[in-house]
């Protein structure tokens, strides 16, 4: 080594130093030096080895399984485009060859579906177009529903300065916090929640009181409550609006689950893909901090909670929580296998509660009213609200609140207006891609709730739903699909590792030109993938496959017996 390179080490490892006493560190440290010096350097990782005591060779696993830091001198700064399955189709790959002259690189989904082609430079966001011109602009506002239902979540995103504490107090918020801490004692909140039917807002649909109730229960401190806010699923854009225009809802929600499950320490887990969400959340923790809001003897209460913020490195299997917490203990970022489940052995091996950030948005809301209200906000005796992130061929694009039960033609057709003018509905996607296509038949009798959506072979998960016009073609739309999967399996276990691979494939062109062959082999892989998986992501990849044989089989058979 050179004494250049001996000094680069030791002011490298003064960095990382800075972050070792902090708790999960590595992600931290990953950050700092990408901003830095514009990528992670050999130096760098030398330093983090050392310091953090991680083994080189694993380090190096870790750190290339991420999609986002850049080994590159200056890759940091080169521009990252979205391809995902929305942008490609309004230009995702035409403005990525506009930009290649400037280095510019794919990425996968970037959650901007409603306003396609985010564009990553450093920590800038763009939106771009086509020809490759970037312009600057915020997350869009979620639009008002035209039929003035009762919003939850959504019901106070709209008004100015919510996301300054004075603006989120004046429009009502710590209200339930206070409430909490003042006059209900943790079990009591546990058994609000409980009541409200509330369930997870991220895809699982577990229920959260019953979640935070076996938190409070496990032994071993301290408890760790995590804010999922990984956001990975192509269609899913609802949190980055949420935490954009109203993040003190998130933090006060994580603080009454903190305060419920005994919980000390928290985190926001947040996509790499979300730099500006970022600086919004960390000027919201400071003003909370400030106002006792945050840290120790809360609202002058015996109850203490520090919160940090820890961004990935753009992976979507980051958002399955297993994999998430390896993620923030900076270990690789597999899912871990179940039980035991975080409630008893998450951060750290302690319990921790997992939770969307929906989810504690919406818990914020509840414990200000009763549990009777927003049960009651749900049709046709289901509990609740859900936000729907809509996008692809619709006019009007974006995040909608609904009552959980609303036609699903409604949402499409009277709320946003439906396709585009001169179109037809194809087919709508549900739970982002992991549900796989609803058919035009299906969407003019499912009701927006999961036992409706299960019913057409399909599910709601976290609410993501893409709208395909007739323009569309659909074996196209689900080798792009594949294509994701198979990109982000994390190759834990052969049968999504390889399942994926072969799936793409032959949607792709590839296997045998016989129909009934094809359909035999891609069924056989299928079920293997469903009963073998070790995760959601291998579980559900088939379905989008599986919906295609459904309802496209003249597509299909044409583009199987064509080769
Ligand atoms: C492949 C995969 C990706 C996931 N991605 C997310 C995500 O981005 N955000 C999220 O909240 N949950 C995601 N989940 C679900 C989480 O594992 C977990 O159920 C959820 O964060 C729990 O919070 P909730 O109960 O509030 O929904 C994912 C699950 C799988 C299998
Ligand atoms: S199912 Fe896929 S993503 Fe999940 S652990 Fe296995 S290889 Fe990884």
């Amino acid at each position: 080594m050179t004494t250049e390179s001996v000094n680069q080490e030791l002011i490298d490892r003064q960095l990382v130093e800075e972050w070792a006493d902090k708790p999960a560190p590595l992600l931290g440290v990953l950050h700092a030096f990408h901003t830095r010096d514009g990528y992670i350097s050999e130096s760098a990782m030398r330093a983090i080895s050392k310091v953090l005591r991680q083994p080189l060779a694993d380090l190096y696993g870790t750190v290339t399984f991420y999609h986002h830091f850049s080994r590159e001198a200056d890759g940091f700064n080169k521009p990252r485009v979205c391809t995902g399955p929305v942008c490609s189709l309004q230009g995702g790959k035409e403005c990525l060859s506009a930009l290649k002259d400037k280095g510019a690189t794919p990425m996968p989904c970037a959650g901007r579906c409603d306003e396609p082609v985010p564009v990553l430079i450093g920590n800038e966001q763009f939106v771009g177009d086509a020809k490759g011109n970037l312009t600057r602009k915020a997350t869009p506002l979620p639009p008002v529903n035209p039929a003035g239902i009762e919003e939850v979540v959504f019901s106070k995103i709209r008004e100015p300065e919510r996301n300054t504490l004075s603006g989120y107090r004046k429009t009502g918020g710590y209200e339930g916090l206070t409430r909490a801490v003042k006059e209900m004692t943790p079990e009591s909140v546990i058994e609000h929640v409980k009541a409200s039917k509330l369930a997870g807002r991220g895809g699982a649909g577990f229920p959260t009181g019953m979640k935070w109730e076996a938190v409070a229960k496990a032994a071993g401190n301290p408890k760790s409550i995590v804010c999922n806010a990984d956001e990975g699923e192509p269609g899913c854009f609802k949190d980055r609006a949420i935490m954009d225009y109203d993040p003190f809802a998130v933090i006060e929600g994580m603080t009454l689950a903190a305060y419920a499950t005994g919980a000390t320490r928290g985190f926001i887990y947040l996509r790499y893909e979300y730099p500006e969400t970022s600086l919004v959340l960390e000027k919201a923790i400071a003003e909370a901090y400030t106002a006792n809001l945050l840290g120790k003897n809360i609202l002058g209460a015996n109850f203490n909670f520090e919160l940090y913020i820890r961004r990935g490195g753009g992976a979507y299997i980051c958002g399955e929580e297993g994999s998430l917490l390896n993620s923030l203990e900076g270990k690789h970022p597999f899912p871990r296998n179940r039980p035991p489940f975080p409630v008893t052995h998450g951060f750290e091996n302690l319990p921790t509660a997992v939770n969307n950030v929906e989810t504690l948005a919406a818990v914020a809301q509840i414990i200000k009213h009763e549990p009777e209200w927003y049960v009651n906000l749900g049709l046709n005796g289901n509990a609740g609200t859900k936000i729907i992130s809509l996008s692809g061929d619709v006019q009007r694009p974006g995040n909608y609140e609904v009552p959980f039960g609303l036609p699903l033609r409604t949402l499409i057709y009277d709320w946003a207006g439906g396709p585009k003018p001169g179109r037809t509905l194809q087919a709508v996607t549900m739970a982002g891609l992991s549900g796989g296509f609803l058919s035009r038949d299906d969407v003019e009798s499912a009701t927006i709730d999961e036992p409706s959506i299960r019913n057409k072979g399909s599910m709601l998960g976290a609410a993501g739903m893409i709208v395909l016009d007739d323009s569309r073609d659909m074996v196209a739309a689900t080798h792009n699909a594949m294509e994701f999967f198979a990109h982000e399996s994390c190759g834990k276990c052969f049968p999504c590792r390889i399942g994926t691979q072969r799936l793409m494939e032959r949607l792709n062109g590839g296997g045998p030109n016989d129909m009934a062959v094809w359909l035999e082999e891609v069924n056989d892989i299928n079920e293997a993938m469903k009963s073998v998986s070790a995760c959601g992501l291998g579980m559900a990849a088939p379905l989008v496959v599986e919906s295609l044989v459904k309802h496209f089989p003249e597509q299909l058979k044409v583009h199987v017996e064509k080769r």
